[in-house]
């Protein structure tokens, strides 16, 4: 693994599939190699992005958000993040890792809420500016383990979000959303069992790096 040029590389996939969780493996092992690297996450990155994260995931009150209101909130976020974070670091040469990208809007957005698929899939491409992943890793897993994996940290620390809080059936087109997503562009997405181990995902995530960085 020789770093000469920026690439950026984004996690996909549903809540406890592990996403957190491997992002921090992959930065400790890209670090160990001299690599410099930043970790960043969706929706936020940036202050005002932070910002817009705090009001898409944790309104609450007596007004309702729409579904098209958190469409839009999610694009701004992810239009700061990738002009002010995003963009910059890469040129600077940096490897920059993202937890959720423009995909989780497709398919929670897009298809979990059934908002018009073509008009979700032109916004990404508005937000992003061109900023599409080299690599994006898809870790798959059905929705009642993410649950199972998650519902030990809502006890410790915390309510789910907005999202977190949506039926099974919700969690289930997400799932398919995301496989839909996979198929499409298979070059760019990368389907790993988030099942195994999270050493073993790791060394699996390694070995698809290894093409890209
Ligand atoms: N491969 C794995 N096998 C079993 N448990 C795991 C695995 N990977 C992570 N976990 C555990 O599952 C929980 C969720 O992991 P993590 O926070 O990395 O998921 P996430 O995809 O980032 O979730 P979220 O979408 O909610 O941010 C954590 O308690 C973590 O320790
Ligand atoms: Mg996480």
């Amino acid at each position: 693994m020789n770093c000469k040029k920026g690439c950026f590389i984004t996690f996909e996939g549903p809540e406890g599939a592990g996403k957190s969780t491997q992002v921090k493996l992959l930065r400790q092992a890209l670090e160990k190699r001299g690599i410099q690297t930043i970790v960043t996450r969706e929706p936020g990155g940036t202050p005002l992005a932070e910002q817009l994260r705090d009001i898409v995931k944790y309104h609450e009150g007596d007004e309702p958000m729409a579904a098209e209101t958190e469409l839009l909130l999610f694009a701004a976020s992810r239009a700061q993040h990738v002009r002010n974070l995003i963009k910059p670091a890469v040129a600077e040469g940096k490897v920059v890792i993202c937890d959720r990208f423009y995909d989780s809007t497709t398919a929670y957005q897009g298809y979990a809420r059934s908002l018009e698929l073509d008009f979700v899939q032109r916004l990404n491409m508005f937000a992003i500016a061109g900023c599409k992943p080299d690599l994006t890793i898809l870790l798959d897993l059905p929705p009642e383990a993410g649950f199972s994996r998650t519902a030990a940290r809502a006890e410790t620390q915390g309510l789910n979000d907005r999202l977190e809080n949506e039926a099974l059936d919700f969690h289930l087109a997400v799932r398919s959303a995301f496989l839909t997503i996979a198929e499409q562009e298979p070059e760019r997405v990368k389907v790993v069992s988030a099942l195994d181990a999270p050493e073993v995902i790791h060394c699996t995530i390694m070995e698809l790096i290894e093409n890209v960085v």
